[in-house]
């Protein structure tokens, strides 16, 4: 497992732990272990009646969590989607703090044979957990056209996805496409260089990897099962690299404010739901500094809300 060792630098640290406002004592739920980082942080904070549960959907995170605090009477670790994170018995009590620090983490994009990334050639797979669901490759070579374009334009914003559907259509006549190097280099002779600075294949990459990982249905589940999972005065911290993940968590944020949804102008206003979410501040984003030493945080957006009782 030589990726377990790949770094990652954990993206917003300061700013993810103030928003946790960490509590000596307090129980918390690194719900996307990655490597490690927020998770160390916060044990930093915590004393011997503090706990911090762990979670990974990627055996490899699973393993490395395992293998940094598995001897830490504070720390449990699950291997799991955060989807589910309402059916993990934690505490009778409920969590002060919840952290889902979402995406890929760099050693998923920088170990070749996962598959994520077309600066590498290799089998084209892009799950975070690999022995769940279908591959990136069995996702194109069972598609219809009109579906991979969907997926292309919805979750990569990608101006030529019905040509692109178009062309993995044919081209999986002949051959399938199984590697990262076949599709990326279907994409340049395709595209060419349209967007500069941005390599052909980055928004089918992305697009195709947040299909294949189902990334932002668990989203919306592991925000709703926060709310069950958090005491009164718990936080959830979200950060998130996509405009379609943050528009996710700011609507949920606000629809679980109490504030009344808009109906119809002539009727009068629907009736509000509960407040079961208190936002805290705006959107916060990466500083001047972060950003010039690590450019893996560039697109990262943290927002913060407390569970009302
Ligand atoms: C950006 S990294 C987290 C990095 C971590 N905070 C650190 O400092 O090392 C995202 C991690 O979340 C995991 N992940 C993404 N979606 C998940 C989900 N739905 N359930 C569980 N883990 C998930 C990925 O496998 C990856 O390890």
């Amino acid at each position: 497992m030589g990726s377990s060792r790949l770094l990652h630098v954990p993206v917003m640290l300061d700013e993810a732990l103030e928003a946790l406002d960490v509590q000596a004592s307090g129980r918390y739920l690194d719900g996307t272990f990655g490597r490690g980082g927020h998770a160390r942080a916060i044990l930093e904070r915590l004393s011997p009646e503090g706990r911090l549960l762990l979670m990974d959907r990627d055996p490899q995170a699973v393993a490395e969590a395992e293998h940094a605090f598995a001897h830490d009477p504070r720390v449990s670790i699950r291997r799991g989607n955060f989807a589910q994170l309402a059916e993990w018995a934690l505490t009778e009590e409920g969590l002060d703090g919840i952290l889902l620090d979402i995406g890929v983490s760099s050693p998923q994009l920088d170990e070749p044979a996962r598959g994520f990334s077309f600066m590498a050639d290799a089998p084209l797979d892009m799950r975070m957990d690999p022995e769940t669901g279908e591959s990136a490759a069995d996702f194109l070579a069972r598609a219809e056209a009109s579906e991979i374009a969907d997926v292309l334009w919805r979750y990569g914003e990608e101006r030529f996805s019905r040509r692109i559907a178009r062309a993995i259509v044919a081209q999986r006549e002949t051959q399938p496409l199984r590697r990262t190097g076949e599709l990326a280099d279907l994409l340049a002779r395709l595209l060419g260089r349209r967007e500069k600075g941005k390599h052909p294949a980055t928004r089918t990459f992305q697009a195709l990897r947040i299909k294949v990982n189902g990334e932002l249905d668990a989203l919306q589940e592991g925000l709703q099962g926060s709310l069950d999972r958090l005491r009164p005065g718990g936080r959830l911290v979200v950060i998130s690299f996509h405009s379609l993940e943050d528009r996710m968590v700011k609507q949920f944020i606000r629809s679980q404010s109490g504030i009344p949804p808009t109906g119809p102008r002539n009727l009068p206003p629907p009736e509000a739901p509960p407040a079961r979410l208190r936002a805290v501040g705006k959107a916060r984003f990466p500083g001047a500094v972060e950003l010039a030493a690590n450019p893996r945080a560039r697109s990262a957006v943290l927002r913060v809300a407390e569970r009302l009782s």
